[in-house]
């Protein structure tokens, strides 16, 4: 780190020092190409310009599963000049090829027709579920903790295994919002050595089904109504919670929905579950029982529903740009797998808890996640369709030393996934699509079908076989299913007792919130039946709330003007404080800081230098575009006062108090419709992150601006001082708890 002779420079130092250990990237994430484009339209003719530093394409395997050497411009476009599909140079791509200047077009254009012709065929049915996602690139490193209870050699100690991990929302559209209330998904392809393994999980631990033959009808009262086809990407609407107030194996996972699990603040704050007990097979063939969770190192946070419902429009891609920005701004996302082992006893139960029910957890505090490796995601695609859209999970792809569990869940998603990608990706030889290669050879006996990109030789695709000298053969080291043995009984379309118990894990899972975590339970579920036409949905969700806790029940009644219907929650079971987000101590490596400018830029160049050390992103705000004034690096402004909004940024630091810009006029811009003298489009912005519970420091005359917005002097988590670095520090150890939690204290124990 530089010496600096400025003493707000060496102060900034000391709170870099105490905030990271990164190298500085320099760079504000977000251009759209690999370098600045010129003004006037290039005409010099040049290749294909590479990807951006933060982008990676699948690895060069195959289709069957070979290292080919590829290099990605190999696979990419190649040539100067534009071509027809099938090479040939063309001269023209602006006019149809015509009869006399004004037509008619004639029909041996060729090119024309081929461009219009795969135009129309661009787009492929999104996923019937979790149509809207965002994914990356990493690597997965074992730390070997699970070598003893697995024969998995992804596993074992220090092994780096690439993988490819999809984020997505359940119920919307492809071009849905990202921060609707929702589960989100976490699908994660490990390409091992020995094949590949998907690993694909929620948010939430719990499912909304104990059988998968229930899963048409939780998705089809979940999706939009069929006649409207509205709502988009919601659950407050008459048919989820018709659905879920009478099918009352749905309260488990219904309550982590309306808790603040089901607004994250973004994807790499997610906690990961693979929902599922799972069975691991040692070298000696001994088994274990497990339950896979993904702990991110930035902890897991939320957004608040206010700022969940403004990104819905403001960013409707927030989620995905966070992401893909932290990638490239170098805050590589980083979790621990671990697992929560059980034995493999014969009633396959822990503790009481049924382990094939897929709406039960096990607390952590009664079998505590063993971390076993850990994932880094390290490149954001190249190209969306080739990678995100046409990746293919399955719960099926397993690897020796990793089996499934006669969860009866889980035994329908074994057949789902495969089915619904054939149609998805037209056809069945979607495998062998670059990002859904295997690192591993791949020897198969499937043929042809549509899209086959092998080229298999030999004649003899089936076994037992003389012609190709017996190939392929059985091997000795391959996947074997576990004899578990089945216990039998009558034929029937059963359930086991354990599966009627719908109220106790609920009830657990309320009694773990923190009282400020608890309101936000109660607001959600008051808001989401608010959105419910008929009374006798929600007077019956009302009972289902009655039998969870009386305080929850009671406040949503309350807030829905219903009476509160009798209902007896069961016993107190112990809480579960890891089912708590709050109260802990975070790292603040890639958030968003927004700098309102403020007359002295030389500070705000120097604030915005230590917040970018410090691994975050600063948006400098000010009232026009362009480059702020100073000596030094020209500064460009990144939003203006009409441009931004706070609800982008985790923290906001104000650099004096600004006039109103010359734009501020109602009739131009609705958000300056109070005038005052502060520029009112930045006390809009200061009372929104205020009310949001998000750190704010100024200097200079900022506590003009707090005052114009309405904050209280003194207000917890409001710094102001004549030190911007020090305001810089406190503002920053406010971030590491994620928000300011005290400043709206809950009066609920
Ligand atoms: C524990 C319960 C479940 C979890 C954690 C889960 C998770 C996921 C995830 C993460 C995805 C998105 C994969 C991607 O990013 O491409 C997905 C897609 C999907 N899921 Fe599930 N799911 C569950 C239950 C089910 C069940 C019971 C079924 C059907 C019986 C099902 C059918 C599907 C289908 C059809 C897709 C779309 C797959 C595609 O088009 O590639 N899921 N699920």
């Amino acid at each position: 780190m530089a010496e600096h002779t400025n003493p707000v420079a060496r102060a900034v130092d000391k709170v870099i020092d105490a905030v990271t250990d990164r190298d500085p990237s320099g760079e504000i994430p977000g251009r759209p190409g690999v370098e600045p484009p010129s003004l006037a339209e290039p005409v010099e003719p040049r290749g294909p310009l590479p990807p951006k530093p933060d982008q990676r394409g699948p690895d060069a395997f195959t289709a069957t599963g070979q290292p080919s050497g590829e290099t990605a411009a190999a696979r990419a476009q190649g040539g100067e000049f534009l071509t027809t599909a099938t090479g040939t140079r063309l001269p023209d791509t602006d006019h149809s090829l015509k009869a006399g200047v004004r037509g008619p077009v004639l029909l041996r254009d060729h090119h024309l027709r081929e461009k219009i012709t795969h135009f129309d065929h661009e787009r492929i049915p999104e996923r019937v579920v979790h149509a809207r996602g965002a994914a990356a690139h990493g690597v997965f490193r074992a730390y070997g903790t699970a070598a003893t209870v697995t024969r998995a050699a992804f596993l074992a100690k220090n092994v780096e295994t690439p993988v490819f991990v999809r984020f997505s929302t359940v119920l919307g559209s492809r071009g849905s919002a990202d921060t609707v209330r929702d589960t989100r998904g976490f699908a994660t392809k490990f390409y091992t050595s020995e094949g590949i393994f998907d690993l694909v999980g929620n948010n939430i631990p719990v499912f909304f089904i104990q059988d998968a033959i229930k899963f048409p009808d939780v998705i089809h009262a979940g999706k939009p109504h069929p006649d409207r086809e509205i709502p988009q990407a919601q659950s407050a609407h008459d048919t989820f919670w018709d659905f879920v107030s009478l099918h009352t194996e749905a309260t488990h996972h219904t309550i982590w929905n309306m808790s603040d699990r089901g607004i994250p603040r973004s994807f790499r704050m997610m906690e990961g579950f693979g929902v599922h007990t799972f069975r691991l097979v040692a070298e000696d063939g001994g088994t274990v029982l497990v339950k896979f969770h993904w702990k991110p190192k930035a902890g897991v946070h939320s957004l608040v529903w206010e700022e969940a419902q403004l990104l819905g429009g403001v960013d409707p891609d927030f989620h995905r740009r966070d992401l893909a920005d932290a990638i490239e701004a170098g805050a590589f996302p980083e979790w621990e797998l671990g697992v929560q082992m059980f034995p493999d006893t014969q009633d396959q139960t822990y503790e009481g808890i049924d382990l094939l029910d897929s709406t039960k957890i096990v607390p952590e505090e009664l079998a505590p996640v063993q971390p076993v490796g850990l994932m880094t995601l390290n490149a954001n695609p190249v190209n969306f369709f080739a990678e995100t859209e046409q990746v293919a999970f399955h719960t099926g792809h397993l690897v020796p030393g990793i089996d499934v569990t006669d969860d009866p869940l889980l035994a329908g998603r074994m057949f789902s996934y495969l089915d619904t990608q054939i149609s998805r990706l037209g056809g069945p030889n979607f495998d062998q699509l670059p990002i859904n290669r295997p690192h591993a050879p791949v020897n198969d006996m499937l043929r042809d079908g549509m899209h086959q990109t092998a080229v298999h030789a030999g004649v003899a695709p089936y076994r037992p076989n003389s012609l190709d000298g017996g190939c392929p053969f059985h091997a000795p080291d391959g996947y074997v299913e576990v004899p578990f043995p089945v216990a039998a009984g009558p034929r029937g379309r059963l359930a086991p007792a354990s599966y009627d118990d719908h109220f106790s894990q609920p009830r657990l899972f309320w009694l773990s919130l923190s009282p400020v975590e608890k309101e936000h339970v109660i607001a959600a579920y008051t808001f989401e039946l608010s959105k419910v036409f008929e009374q006798t949905i929600k007077e019956r969700q009302l009972q289902v709330l009655a039998r969870i806790d009386p305080v929850l029940c009671g406040e949503v009644a309350a807030g829905l003007g219903l009476p509160v219907p009798e209902g007896v929650p069961g016993a107190d079971p112990a809480p579960s404080p890891a089912l708590s987000q709050v109260g802990r101590t975070w790292p603040v490596a890639g958030r968003v800081i927004g700098i309102v400018a403020g007359p002295d830029a030389d500070a705000v160049r120097t604030i915005r230098q230590a917040v970018l050390d410090g691994g975050m992103v600063p948006l400098v705000i000010a009232p026009t575009g362009g480059v702020l004034p100073g000596t030094g690096e020209p500064m460009t402004v990144q939003r203006t006062f009409a441009a931004a909004r706070s609800v982008e940024f985790d923290a906001i630091l104000v650099a004096g108090a600004p006039a109103p810009g010359a734009d501020a006029t109602g009739a131009r811009d609705a958000k300056a419709g109070l005038p005052g003298p502060v520029d009112p489009r930045v006390t809009l912005l200061l009372s929104e992150a205020y009310r949001h519970a998000k750190p704010l420091g100024g200097w200079g005359d900022a506590e003009d601006a707090f005052a114009a917005a309405g904050i209280p002097p003194g207000a917890p988590g409001v710094t102001s001082g004549d030190d911007p670095a020090a305001v810089l520090g406190q503002v920053i150890t406010s971030l590491g708890g994620h928000r300011v939690w005290e400043r709206f204290p809950s009066a609920l124990a």
